[in-house]
């Protein structure tokens, strides 16, 4: 490692003060750059998953002037030059470089972080390659297809010291905030009753929809790569890009493409960000065919019980369930949604009570999601949506379809992480990996 002068590098200062690992990013006024960060004092990024949220997140990052996108990867040749033709015609050069296997970009040593935006079976092994080779990781909802693959995101991203920024962005957004700050600050009385109020039925994302057919996949994908530690499954279109989410094998349909959204919400408020429930019961679900091309639930419902006796509702489909969180405690209520803000007392959404209710009670407030995960890769503090949060508010989401899919009220050990006296459904906590492919 050198250790002189101008020659030590930003990644490897970083390495030998693992205690300070302070900012090194220094003003460019002082450097007399008008304002603008000096190169050598960017954080280098990488992304994998130029699909539907990829794009959006990347550019996010790009607009920031401390950052600089050096490398992309993904397993269609189409997206990867999408990928790459973008990060390139944003800054003007041709210097991102693009990635087929994942493990060859997150050997880089000159990459601070990473945006991972996957489908979901690939979330446990790529977050742990990143956490492992020292990356800072921005990654998406749900934290993994399973619940052992969480924990042991958790474990690498721990016992490595990498600062992890969830998807779950609605913790960015000021009405959730003051949402979960009503709560806490007890304004709605006792906390008795959650609901997660979540999509129904399927969306076709990639307008494929109708292309059922088993075909060759197409020569742009390397299918095999597509499908990882997932079983293998003959190519249907209709469930590949996208859409993957309405398939099992892949993803967990609507419950649990929401459940990092508003349950982490719910939790937010309910001050659970390190707890869970201790009951999960089945109450309703409807399962297509399981030889259905898109065969995730279309409508389900669960009631867990929280400590204190509190209860949730996780239902999608059900009128009586309103889409996003709502608390509803002995002396009022109040729910949240995109767009959406109603409480039992209107004098709450009001400005300047607003304020009140925010000084009284604060929370963790960012200047924007992906702001807060760049500051924090530099302060190396925690972001709003750490790794172990967004375990924890995934969750009831994986439990809820654990205890739908073996029809019976479970027992969860929230400390332990440990479904009791239930050897069948603990069966569920993890899934079968395709070989070569194994979580560490
Ligand atoms: N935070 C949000 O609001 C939000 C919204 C949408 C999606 N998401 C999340 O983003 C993630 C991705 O979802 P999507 O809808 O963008 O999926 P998508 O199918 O549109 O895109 C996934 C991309 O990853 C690529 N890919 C698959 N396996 C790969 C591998 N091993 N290495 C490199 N690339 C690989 C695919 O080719 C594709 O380009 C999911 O976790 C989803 O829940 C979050």
């Amino acid at each position: 490692m050198k250790t002189s002068g101008s020659s030590v590098s930003r990644r490897s200062f970083l390495k030998s003060s693992a205690v300070l690992a302070a900012p090194l990013v220094i003003p460019g006024s002082v450097l007399g750059l008008n304002g603008q960060t000096a190169p050598s004092n960017k954080i280098t990024m990488a992304g994998a998953g130029w699909g539907m949220q990829g794009p959006g997140n990347m550019g996010n990052f790009m607009n920031e002037d401390d950052c600089q996108v050096v490398a992309f990867c993904d397993v269609d040749k189409e997206h990867l030059k999408q990928a790459t033709d973008a990060i390139n015609g944003r800054y003007g050069n041709q210097d991102a470089k693009g990635y087929h296997d994942y493990r060859e970009m997150m050997a880089r040593t000159d990459i601070d972080a990473v945006m991972l935006a996957l489908p979901d079976n690939w979330h446990g092994l790529v977050s742990v390659e990143a956490a492992n080779t020292k990356k800072d990781i921005f990654g998406e909802k749900p934290l993994a297809r399973t619940i052992r693959e969480q924990q042991a995101i958790v474990k690498a991203v721990q016992k490595n010291g990498r600062i992890w920024q969830t998807g779950s962005w609605q913790r960015s957004v000021d009405d959730f905030r003051l949402a979960a700050q009503i709560v806490r600050s007890g304004m709605i009385g006792t906390l008795k009753e959650v609901h997660v109020g979540l999509p129904a039925g399927h969306s076709d994302f990639a307008g494929t929809g109708s292309k059922t057919q088993v075909t060759a996949p197409p020569a742009q994908l390397d299918y095999e790569m597509w499908i990882g530690p997932a079983q293998m499954e003959d190519y249907i279109e209709g469930r590949v890009h996208k859409n993957w989410r309405w398939n099992y094998n892949i993803g967990g349909g609507q419950l649990l493409d929401w459940i990092g959204h508003h349950c982490d919400i719910a939790h937010w408020g309910m001050d659970m960000d390190n707890g869970g429930p201790s009951e999960i019961k089945p109450v309703q679900v409807d399962f297509p065919e399981s030889t259905a091309v898109w065969n995730t639930a279309t409508k389900y419902r669960t009631e867990l019980t929280y400590p204190g006796g509190v209860k949730m509702t996780i239902a999608g489909g059900h009128d009586d369930i309103r889409g996003g969180t709502k608390w509803i405690g002995t002396d009022g209520w109040v729910w949240v949604d995109r767009g959406g803000f109603e409480a039992s007392n209107s004098e709450w959404n009001d400005p300047k009570k607003r304020r009140a209710i925010e000084y009284k009670t604060p929370l963790y407030t960012t200047p924007g999601h992906f702001r807060n995960f760049l500051d924090c890769v530099k302060s190396r503090k925690p972001t709003v949506t750490p790794v172990e949060t967004a375990h924890h508010s995934a969750i009831p989401g994986h439990l809820s379809l654990i205890a739908l899919k073996v029809n019976r009220t479970l027992k969860w050990d929230a400390a332990r992480e440990e479904i009791i006296g239930d050897e069948d459904a603990s069966k569920h906590l993890g899934r079968e990996y395709r070989g070569p492919w194994k979580l560490a």
